[in-house]
């Protein structure tokens, strides 16, 4: 069969050049919460590198969503900066995208400006901090802030938005029954437990009106016992088609319970202290980092057998996530009927690996999955770990991390 990787598809009204979308990888490339010149630097660099689309990852809808310090807000102040990015990456021939959401629970105090919010009380053991139940009207202001960060998208020449329902974020915390204890509407049966996404979603297809087009990021699900299973992903999937939502980024894991479960392989946890600043967070992270964010093993196209599933049941196009860093793996996942393909690591790893596949020049992004890009990310900027072959040696070069990449 004929590949169809280099032609053209459609979320919504909107034409994507090819079928490969940069996920939304955390840049940390926004201090005091605006976007930066690096951050528009990665993406042109991104865009010119080949992609149909590259999503600016993470930007909290309400300042109380914002789980890192150095995380982008949507606010009418990052307007112009949002529309730098979006010029830049146009006048490179992608689309460009921004994931819109809300960490719920996974905040601080310091971080979120208020007690962290969430389905229900609880603490987080990350920060470490309490975390209270929002209140009925605080979950309608909520969904109203989803459809206000998707007017302030537009305003900044966004061609999409991606609405973050996965990972454990908010409107994740809500679906998952280890999340969501709560036995008023809001909670209880599936029904009840997707009303906040729902409320979320009406206001998000109201505001990206008939030019926008609308992904969400969505759980098959969340990797663990006692969170929400494969038959509760499938209904709300099925939920979100029926929402109008245009395409669904297939996903799962849960940050708080199962990390790994996102992005598999190991975390380097002594990578990832390195750059804390808290000498007592470096402290318990690596005493506890094994035992919270335990290793699960990569594999190439690791979302595939559950995506499968959801492919049958759904008709709206479908992006795949997950495990593709060869063309190869991009070929497999296209083949299975899959409208197209995010990639984080890969782009991480090269940034160029589109053009590079269209022209010819290489079918590998020689990503190595030793996710040092997501020790990183937690206190500094997103950057690769790459891996140079020098004569018969492999060296590792990023900063002055040789030393720190364990077991190397
Ligand atoms: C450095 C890094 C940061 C990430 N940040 C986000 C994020 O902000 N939002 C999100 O939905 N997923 C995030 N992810 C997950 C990716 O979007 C993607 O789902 C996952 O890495 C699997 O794709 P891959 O195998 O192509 O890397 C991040 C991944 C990486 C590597």
């Amino acid at each position: 069969m004929e590949s169809n990787l280099f032609t053209p598809a459609n979320i919504g009204p909107v034409t994507l050049r090819n079928r490969t979308i940069r996920s939304a990888a955390f840049e940390g490339m926004c201090p005091d919460n605006m976007p930066s010149q690096k951050l528009k630097d990665y993406h042109r660099s991104v865009a010119a590198g080949g992609v149909g689309m590259t999503t600016i990852a993470y930007a909290a809808v309400t300042r109380s969503g914002l789980s890192f310090p150095h995380q982008l807000w949507m606010r009418p102040q990052a307007i112009p900066l949002l529309r730098n990015i979006t010029d830049a990456v146009h006048a490179a021939g992608a689309k460009v995208s921004v994931q819109l959401g809300h960490c719920g629970n996974m905040s601080h105090r310091s971080t979120a400006g208020c007690t962290p919010i969430s389905a229900s009380n609880g603490f987080n053991l990350y920060s470490p901090t309490f975390v209270r139940k929002m209140r009925d009207d605080e979950i309608v202001a909520m969904s109203k802030a989803f459809g206000d960060a998707v007017r302030m998208a537009r305003d900044a020449g966004m061609d999409c938005v991606e609405i973050h329902a996965g990972h454990g974020y908010l409107i994740s915390q809500f679906l998952s029954p280890y999340t969501n204890r709560r036995r008023d509407r809001w909670g209880g049966s599936l029904d009840n437990r997707m009303r906040f996404m729902r409320i979320c979603m009406e206001e998000v297809m109201k505001a990206a009106g008939s030019d926008m087009g609308v992904l969400v990021k969505t759980n098959m699900r969340d990797g663990f016992k006692g969170g929400m299973d494969i038959d509760d992903g499938i209904l709300v999937a099925r939920e979100l088609e029926n929402l109008g939502a245009h395409a669904l980024v297939l996903s799962g894991g849960f940050v708080s319970k199962a990390p790994m479960y996102v992005m598999r392989g190991e975390m380097p946890i002594k990578s990832m202290t390195e750059y804390m600043d808290s000498k007592l967070l470096k402290f318990g992270v690596r005493l506890f980092g094994r035992m919270m964010m335990p290793t699960i093993p990569y594999e190439s196209c690791y979302f595939l057998d559950d995506a499968k599933l959801f492919r049958r049941e759904l008709k709206l196009p479908l992006v795949y996530v997950g495990g593709c860093s060869t063309r190869q793996a991009i070929e497999r996942v296209l083949g299975e009927g899959f409208e197209f393909v995010q990639m984080a690591r890969a782009l991480i790893s090269r940034p160029d690996f589109v053009n590079l596949m269209r022209e010819g020049r290489s079918d590998d992004s020689i990503c190595c999955h030793v996710n040092y890009c997501i020790a990183r990310m937690y206190s500094k900027d997103m950057v690769c770990f790459r891996r140079t072959l020098i004569g018969d040696k492999l060296y590792w070069e990023c900063d002055r991390l040789e030393s720190l990449w364990e077991g190397k």
